[in-house]
């Protein structure tokens, strides 16, 4: 069996250097990879992880050898790849990678199947792409597998789906769903790698443009407040009622897409869903408008009618084309319409992966000790965890907080200390 396919094993010293310089901002899961180093919990555990293959996501990998599992790693999405990272996965720590920095649909369809060929009894993915195939393709595999983490918003979408339609066949946990995870990894995470992106894609100002963005939920938010801190004009658009009246009362202009692609100068996309930025809105863009997707999957902006209805297209820079369209207006799509913050940036900072990864492991640690006991269900990890992750990073950053008396404790558990 075949235990990598990556890009250059010689560019393993480079990407070494970078594992361990994020693993410096990960305390959290460091302290978590000690405890299960120490009773090597997951010992005669296989799991395979279709996740970004970022130094953070490397960190995570070891994190879950040293707790005595065999991990393989295949990449999340065909732009993301570090390749640095992927060969210093193979060369210092002999971890199976699947995964080249711009690997075409079919490598990556088929680094999926190799990395189920190591018949994992855990799944950890990002985007559902690993359950997915073993609920159609692989179904021989199913019956290993104990459990399934899911890292990201779009993913959990599509498994409480499956859930609703009783397709879902094993039990999951939405580590998105954990407040430790969405809360920061989302917002912060998200705002500041999306910006990052868009930045070294482009180098343009953003102080005094008209900056869209479409959505508003955790990642969108966080994109929305670091671009206004970067002096930008942020214009959201929402479907949701209660969302675009937070998006309005946060301080922002809320309009149509319509109204908001007629006049702005950059246009992310961030809600999850296909379709934001279709063909009727690309011909009525400002000439010259920048669009990006900061969603997990390359559909919210139509990348397949802007091609056909270009007339030309040029690479100006990484991560940044050019197309013309046929009356002359000129478009710019970055890192090809696929997540802008990972394609032309390094994903989100090793700070919030820390919870993030640190919940992923904590996910893997819950479906041992509920072995057997766990329905075909979406589940969300205790928030009793989401204290213990935070607690831990708090104590990284050298922050105490105040604990509750015992009779501020006792008042708020009782119903009769009203008013005297
Ligand atoms: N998702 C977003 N940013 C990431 C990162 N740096 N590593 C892994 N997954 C990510």
């Amino acid at each position: 069996m075949k235990t990598y396919d990556i890009k250059d094993l010689s560019l393993a010293p480079i990407g070494k250097l970078k594992i361990e310089w994020a693993g410096q901002q990960m305390p959290v899961l460091k302290k978590i990879q000690k405890r299960l180093q120490e009773k090597k919990l997951f010992k005669g555990l296989t799991i395979a992880a279709c996740l970004h293959v970022t130094s953070e996501t490397a960190n995570l990998m070891i994190a879950l050898k040293a707790g005595g599992a065999e991990v393989v790693i295949c990449a999340s999405n065909p732009l993301s790849t570090q390749d640095v990272v992927a060969a210093s996965l193979v060369k210092d720590y002999g971890i199976p990678t699947f995964a080249i920095h711009g690997e075409n649909n079919d490598l990556y369809n088929k680094h999926l199947e190799q990395a189920l060929d190591f018949k994992p009894q855990v799944t950890l993915d990002d985007g559902g792409d690993l359950i997915h195939l073993l609920h159609t393709k692989r179904k021989d595999l199913m019956k290993n597998i104990i459990g399934s983490a899911e890292e990201t918003t779009t993913g959990v979408i599509r498994l409480k789906a499956m859930e609703k339609d009783k397709a879902l066949k094993v039990p999951v946990i939405a580590v998105n769903d954990s407040d430790t995870k969405h809360l920061f990894d989302n917002r912060y995470g998200t705002g500041q790698s999306t910006i990052d992106g868009i930045i070294r894609a482009t180098n343009i100002l953003l102080a005094g443009k008209n900056f869209v963005i479409a959505g508003y939920g955790w990642c969108s938010r966080g994109i929305a407040s670091r671009a206004k801190g970067m002096g930008a004009n942020v214009i959201v658009t929402e479907v949701d009622n209660v969302r675009a009246l937070e998006a309005a009362m946060d301080g922002f202009r809320v309009m149509k897409m319509v109204s908001a692609a007629k006049i702005g100068d950059i246009i992310v996309s961030a809600t999850g869903d296909k379709g934001v930025i279709s063909m009727d809105i690309i011909r009525i863009l400002k000439d010259g408008a920048i669009l990006a997707n900061s969603g997990h999957f390359d559909v919210e902006i139509d990348m397949a009618g802007l091609k056909k209805a270009a007339k030309s297209k040029r690479t100006l820079r990484n991560s940044l084309e050019e197309y013309v369209l046929k009356n002359g207006k000129k478009v710019y799509i970055l890192g090809e319409g696929r997540l802008v913050n990972l394609a032309a940036a390094e994903g989100h900072p090793a700070e919030v992966m820390d919870m993030s990864f640190a919940n992923q492991a904590l996910a893997i640690k819950y479906f041992l000790e509920n072995r057997g006991k766990l329905e075909n269900k979406v589940y969300v990890l205790p928030k009793k965890l989401d204290q213990e992750v935070a607690s831990l990073k708090l104590q990284a950053m050298g922050i105490s907080i105040d604990r509750l008396t015992k009779e501020q404790k006792k008042y708020l558990s009782s119903w009769d200390e009203g008013t005297k």
